[in-house]
C-alpha cells in the first residue's frame, strides 16, 4: 500500500503522554499467541529502545533549542511505548522461550530483508548473518527441552526450522573482519536504510537481552551458553552498524530513526492478526506520524534541504513475517562454509593461514565451547539432539556439518561428524 506519512498529521504531542493502566497493563497469553504476534512485538521493543537511545545521544551533542526540546518530549514518549510493547510479554513466558523468539524474529526477519534487499552488497550480509542465528535458535532449543521441557515448535510454531547451522563455535571472529563498506548516503534507497535499522535494532536488542537474562539459568554450561551467544550478537551489532554511511548528519539520523518507526508499525499494523495487538500498532503509528513530521521540520530548518530526498514518497515494509524455511535451506545449502574477512567474505577453503578470527577462536574455545558442549550434553540426557525440519533437510545434516566446521579453530570438545551420525541414528528412528 502506497503511503506517505508526511501527508499525514498523526497524533498531536500533548495526547501522547497516557496513564499507567494504559502504559503497562496488556499482556499476550503465551499458549495462545500467533508466533508472528510474538515476533512483531519482540522486533518493537528492539526499535524503540533504539530510538530511545538515538534521542538520548543526539541530546548530548546539540545545543539547538528546539532541538532539545523536541528530544525531551519524545524521549519519554519512546520510552512509554517500549514499556507498552516489552510488557506485553506475559510474566510466565520463561527467559529460553523469549529467546527461541528472539532467534525466530533474526532468522525470518533477516530472510525477509535479504529478499527485499536491493544493494547486493548488503543483502548478502544479511544472507551471512541470518545463518547464525538460525544456529543459535538450534542450540538454545536443547535447553529449552533439558530445563523447561519445552518442544521449539511451541514457540515457533513449525514456522521456522530448527536445525544445525553455521556452527556458532566459528562465529567468533576478530571484530575487524565483522565492518563491512557503508553505504552512500546520496545514492543508497529508503529501503536499504530501513532495512538496516530495521535489523540493527533487533540484534541490539537480543544482545541486551542476553546480557541482561544470560545469568537467570544455574545451569554453568548454559550460562556460558548464553555468554557465548550474547558475544556473536555484539559482531551482529558492529557488523550491520558498519554498513550504515557515518556521514549522515544528526538530523538526518533523526529522520531515519523516526521513519523506520513509522514504516516498522505501519507493517505490523497491516499484517497483525490479533485485534486488540493492531490497535496498539496503530495508536502508535499515530505518534511516529507526528514525531517524523516534527522531525521533518527540523530538518529542513538545519540542513535546508527535502525531507523526501532521504525518506522518498512512501512507506517501505521492513518486518513482515512469514515462513521462510525453503529460502533459509537455501542459504543453508550455499553459505554454511563462508566465513567474514574485512570488508568482504571468503569461504574456509580459501581463507589465510593467518586469518585473524583464528586466533580469536582458539583464544576463547581453548576450554571448549558451550554451544557444542549443549549437543553432547543433549545427546547423553536424551539420546538425540532436537531438531524440527522435514526429512530431507535431516538427511543433509552430516554433509552440512562437515563442510561448516573448520579445521583450524576447532574447540576441543567439538561434536564430530562420526559422533554426529551417531547421534542421528536415534534421531532418524
Ligand atoms: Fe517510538
Ligand atoms: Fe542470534
Ligand atoms: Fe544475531
Ligand atoms: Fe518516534
Amino acid at each position: 500500500m502506497n503511503f506517505n506519512p508526511l501527508k499525514e498529521k498523526g497524533l498531536p504531542i500533548e495526547k501522547q503522554i497516557r496513564t499507567w493502566h494504559d502504559i503497562a497493563h496488556r499482556k499476550y497469553n503465551k499458549n495462545d499467541v500467533n508466533c508472528y504476534t510474538r515476533t512483531r512485538q519482540i522486533l518493537m521493543n528492539g526499535i524503540e529502545i533504539e530510538a530511545w537511545n538515538f534521542k538520548h545521544n543526539f541530546a548530548r551533542l546539540t545545543n539547538h533549542q528546539d532541538t532539545l526540546e523536541f528530544l525531551a518530549q519524545t524521549k519519554r514518549i519512546e520510552d512509554a511505548q517500549q514499556a507498552t510493547v516489552n510488557w506485553l510479554a506475559p510474566c510466565d513466558q520463561s527467559v529460553l522461550e523469549t529467546t527461541l523468539g528472539y532467534e525466530q524474529v533474526a532468522v525470518d526477519l533477516t530472510a525477509w530483508l535479504a529478499q527485499n534487499e536491493p544493494d547486493p552488497y548488503v543483502k548478502e550480509t544479511f544472507d551471512f548473518g541470518l545463518l547464525e542465528d538460525f544456529d543459535h535458535l538450534y542450540r538454545y532449543a536443547q535447553w529449552a527441552y533439558m530445563v523447561h521441557g519445552i518442544m521449539p515448535d511451541d514457540i515457533v510454531q513449525h514456522q521456522t526450522d530448527v536445525m544445525l547451522g553455521r556452527p556458532t563455535q566459528h562465529h567468533h571472529n576478530c571484530n575487524i573482519a565483522r565492518l563491512r563498506k557503508h553505504y552512500d548516503k546520496n545514492t543508497a534507497t529508503p529501503q536499504t536504510k530501513v532495512n538496516i535499522l530495521t535489523v540493527l535494532s533487533g540484534e541490539q536488542q537480543t544482545h541486551n537481552y542476553y546480557a541482561e537474562h544470560g545469568f537467570e539459568y544455574g545451569n554453568e554450561v548454559l550460562r556460558e551458553t548464553y555468554a557465548e551467544i550474547k558475544d556473536i550478537e555484539e559482531e551482529h551489532v558492529t557488523m550491520y552498524e558498519s554498513l550504515i554511511d557515518p556521514t549522515e548528519s544528526l538530523y538526518e539520523k533523526l529522520l531515519m530513526h523516526e521513519f523506520t518507526e513509522v514504516c516498522t508499525y505501519h507493517n505490523c499494523m497491516e499484517d497483525e492478526l490479533d485485534d486488540d495487538m493492531r490497535k496498539i500498532w496503530e495508536q502508535f503509528l499515530d505518534i511516529e506520524i507526528n514525531h517524523l513530521n516534527k522531525a521533518a521540520d527540523l530538518f529542513k530548518k538545519y540542513e535546508n534541504r527535502d525531507p523526501e530526498e532521504v525518506i522518498g514518497e512512501t512507506v517501505v515494509h521492513p518486518c513482515h513475517f512469514e515462513s521462510q524455511k525453503e529460502y533459509v535451506s537455501d542459504v543453508l545449502n550455499e553459505e554454511i562454509d563462508k566465513r567474514v574477512i574485512k570488508h568482504d567474505f571468503a569461504y574456509i577453503k580459501d581463507l589465510p593461514d593467518d586469518w585473524a578470527s583464528y586466533k580469536v577462536q582458539e583464544i576463547s574455545g581453548k576450554d571448549g565451547s558451550p554451544t557444542e558442549q549443549t549437543i553432547s550434553i543433549i545427546a547423553e540426557q536424551r539420546g538425540k539432539d532436537i531438531v524440527c525440519t522435514d526429512d530431507k533437510m535431516k538427511s543433509k545434516m552430516p554433509s552440512l556439518l562437515e563442510r561448516g566446521l573448520q579445521e583450524k579453530g576447532l574447540a576441543p570438545d567439538t561434536v564430530t561428524v562420526d559422533e554426529y551420525k551417531n547421534i542421528q541414528k536415534n534421531q532418524l528412528k
